[in-house]
């Protein structure tokens, strides 16, 4: 019986190998020549403690899936040039063997570039040291070539896996979302090459994109797969690719399950009725799809990335709201899915029982920090450089960066200006902090006292995640261009510094010497905390400024008391019994050095001061200005262009909803804003500030004015939820420089839901600011 269920998977045995085929056939895939319905759940094993891997994977299973998709991380495996890694926990080829010995298939998404808010999207961080370089495109030799030999080390762990071979992979994916990035098909063509000479020449080859962008480039001999969030309306979302397509099967490559938290921004939640309803329409119109993710579990150290525009780095829980929860148990969606689920299995399929968590949840005792290092007393040896340079010219992949140097005595105060701080900077004068710089908000200048003789500038800065997604990808840490020293009258560009490296690896964070005494600034706090058991548990963060922590040298990720995530998950296979070592790298302060113990996470709190409302008290006037477009808008679901009357100049715009869709609904929403150049193409949004808003939903929900340019077409502006304030609701934009533009677009919200959705609309265009 057992051998019977196995058969179907190509399982391998000593004496024979059971190969298998997948493929797509008109309308369907077919699997070892019958349709076959793909219900994977996305898994990174990054993300998962090894010790976890056949639990989760297993869950899956007991969900409904009968697949498991992965991403594979290049920056992972290949973390000092040439030299790769696939042991331990890098150990993918295992993780791929416990899905075929769990009975389910596996889609491998290699990349090179993966998104999966990882820290520069799966790309290594040394990349960065060639000043000129460019990814994801061929004119650049030397990414091309070392994606080419990453792909060519995958092969060799997992292409012996292929389900023509006697594994279980079934699509192996070229790229990731490409359409969200370009247009070259030449690119593409030459990933999907490099792929197949990988090793990967019998697995279905699988592209995935948007149903807005999908047609952008052409990529024969790979399916194609749409992604889309909870709530979707699928029919929309595969109109037009059917149209186009009209023998491929449907799949959703990317089903998200939830989304992931921004430091600053409200937790991300995704409703279980919506999210379950359009699950359903799929599985009742026969269309495959990947829950993205079925468990997100945790970014550990330094690997959550970050989105742009605007900069907004990614918390270290990747808990994403999914099914199962970042310690790995089941929540009410997950079982919501299962119950759908158990209507739709193929034929001889069978559910199983829940596995066990093979980890029970604790809650440690209060850690109280006596030991403590300042980092400033504990400083490595120091680099000079003549110019200031981002912590890659300095062979340094993450962490903090400190640049000093002294400057003379100034009998006024003077402005620090640096262009530009990736991503959060302190500014010392003689050991004392002067000003804090958050490139979230794109802050750039500090202010100096009067100096009444030379003195010590210390600018220390500390890298958060690399952006993922989007042209502001090429992010490097520190400060990346120069430091200018303003008395109002003569601009000085600094030079000649000392560099300081604070990499994140553990083996430095030991080699402070920590003292029984209370810290002043930035420092690190040691402790030792006893356990008679050990399990899951939570440590509870806010109390504390910002840095990192490393239990028995395990590094758990970021903390920063701005939230939302106000704990740091602590997989109980970091623990031991006895005595626990924790060290705390606070680069700002704590109020208390104390961290409670919490048996569940706290994800949704954001420190007060930091919702930020872009709206002041202030209304925008408009007079005596001239809308350059005034229009209605159909009720339809996809982009809706306008082109003006001939091109025009422009630096700052006001998009004037006048009013919704359903006359009856005073809210407005748009997902995405585009300005078109004139050469047809979107301009660049890198730069954009929003100016104003009247009216935005950054508390109950992430959904700021800022969401309008930031290229998620999911994530939209909404005016805040319950604001009766009648119509027109309006957004200013600054571009940050003038533009010549021929036009723009707006792309409604997707969802079912149509609330705020545009109809007539004003919009403005000018070359000097708005008035208030
Ligand atoms: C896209 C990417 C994924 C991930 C999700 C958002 O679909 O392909 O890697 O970034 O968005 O979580």
């Amino acid at each position: 019986m057992l051998l019977l269920l196995l058969l179907p998977l190509g399982f391998a045995t000593a004496q024979q190998v059971q190969t298998g085929e997948f493929k797509t056939g008109t309308n369907e895939f077919l699997l070892n020549g019958k349709p076959y319905i793909i219900r994977a759940g996305e898994l990174h094993y990054s993300r998962i403690p090894m010790a976890y891997w056949d639990h989760r994977i297993k869950m899956c299973k007991a969900m409904g899936m009968n697949t498991i998709c992965i991403y594979t991380f290049w920056n992972l495996h290949e973390q000092t040039q040439g030299v790769f890694d696939f042991t331990g926990q890098n150990d993918v080829a295992k993780f791929v063997r416990l899905i075929q010995q769990n009975g389910m298939y596996c889609i491998v998404r290699p990349g090179p570039y993966v998104c999966a808010e990882w820290d520069m999207g799966g790309l290594p961080w040394w990349l960065l040291k060639k000043k000129d370089l460019q990814v994801r495109r061929l004119s650049d030799s030397f990414f091309m070539e070392k994606t080419k030999n990453y792909l060519k080390e995958i092969g060799k762990q997992l292409a012996p896996l292929q389900i023509q071979n006697g594994g279980n992979i079934i699509m192996v994916q070229v790229e990731n979302e490409y359409g969200t990035w370009g247009n070259d098909g030449k690119y593409m063509e030459t990933m999907r090459d490099n792929i197949r000479a990988a090793g990967f020449n019998k697995a279905q080859l699988l592209r995935c994109d948007w149903s807005s962008n999908f047609y952008k480039y052409k990529l024969d001999g790979v399916v194609n797969a749409l992604n889309f969030g909870a709530g979707s309306n699928i029919d929309d979302q595969f109109r037009k690719f059917k149209e186009m397509n009209p023998r491929s099967p449907l799949m959703c490559g990317e089903y998200w399950t939830g989304w992931f938290d921004q430091w600053g921004r409200p937790h991300e939640t995704r409703n279980i009725s919506s999210f379950i309803g359009s699950l359903k329409d799929m599985m009742d119109r026969k269309i495959s799809f990947s829950l993205y993710m079925a468990h997100g579990g945790t970014s550990f150290g330094q690997w959550a990335g970050a989105n742009a525009p605007a900069y907004a780095p990614t918390t270290s829980s990747y808990d994403y709201n999914a099914p199962i929860d970042e310690m790995g148990n089941p929540t009410d969606k997950f079982y919501a899915i299962r119950d759908l689920l158990k209507n739709y299995l193929q034929e001889g399929e069978i559910l199983p029982e829940m596995p066990t968590n093979p980890e029970k949840t604790i809650t440690i005792p209060t850690i109280n920090f006596t030991q403590t290092a300042n980092v400033f007393d504990n400083l490595p040896t120091g680099k000079q450089s003549e110019f200031i340079q981002p912590m890659e010219f300095f062979d340094q992949g993450w962490g903090s960066i400190i640049y000093r140097k002294t400057i003379p005595a100034c009998n006024t105060k003077q402005k620090l200006i640096i262009k530009d701080v990736h991503d959060w900077a302190t500014v010392f004068i003689n050991g004392k902090a002067v000003g804090k710089l958050d490139r979230r908000r794109s802050e750039n200048t500090v202010e100096i006292p009067a100096l009444a003789s030379i003195a010590r500038l210390d600018i220390l800065v500390e890298g958060m995640g690399r952006v993922n997604y989007g042209e502001a990808i090429i992010d490097r840490k520190g400060i990346t261009e120069k430091v200018v020293l303003s008395d109002g009258k003569i601009d000085t560009d600094l030079k000649n510094w000392t560099i300081y490296n604070l990499p994140v690896d553990y083996n430095f964070q030991t080699k402070a010497k920590f003292i029984a005494k209370p810290a002043a600034g930035p420092a690190w706090y040691k402790a030792t905390f006893n356990l008679s058991a050990i399990g899951y548990t939570y440590l509870n963060m806010s109390s504390w400024g910002k840095g990192m922590v490393w239990v028995n040298g395990h590094n758990l990720g970021r903390f920063w008391k701005i939230g939302p995530t106000q704990t740091l998950c602590v997989p109980g296979c970091y623990l031991k019994k006895g005595a626990n070592e924790i060290i705390v790298l606070d680069v700002d302060k704590p109020t208390t050095t104390v961290i409670a113990g919490l048996d569940h996470a706290i994800l949704d709190v954001i420190g007060k001061d930091d919702v930020k409302q872009v709206k002041a008290a202030k209304s925008l006037n408009l007079n005596g200005i001239n809308a350059v477009s005034t229009g209605s808008f159909s009720a339809e679901s996809g982009w809706k262009s306008v082109d003006f009357d001939e091109p025009l100049s422009g630096r700052y715009f006001c998009f004037e909803a006048m009013s919704a869709q359903d006359e009856n609904d005073p809210s407005t929403s748009v997902a995405e804003f585009e300005i078109i150049g004139e050469d047809g193409k979107a301009i660049s949004s890198i730069n954009w500030k929003v100016v104003f808003v009247d009216s935005e939903e950054t508390i109950k929900a992430a959904n700021g004015a800022d969401k309008l340019f930031d290229i998620q077409e999911s994530i939209i502006w909404q005016t805040k939820i319950g604001d009766k304030t009648k119509h027109p609701h309006q957004v200013v934009i600054d571009m940050g420089k003038e533009m010549k533009a021929k036009g723009f677009r707006v792309l409604p919200r997707s969802d079912k839901i149509k609330l705020g959705v545009v109809k007539e609309y004003r919009f403005y265009f000018e070359k000097k600011p708005f008035k208030f």
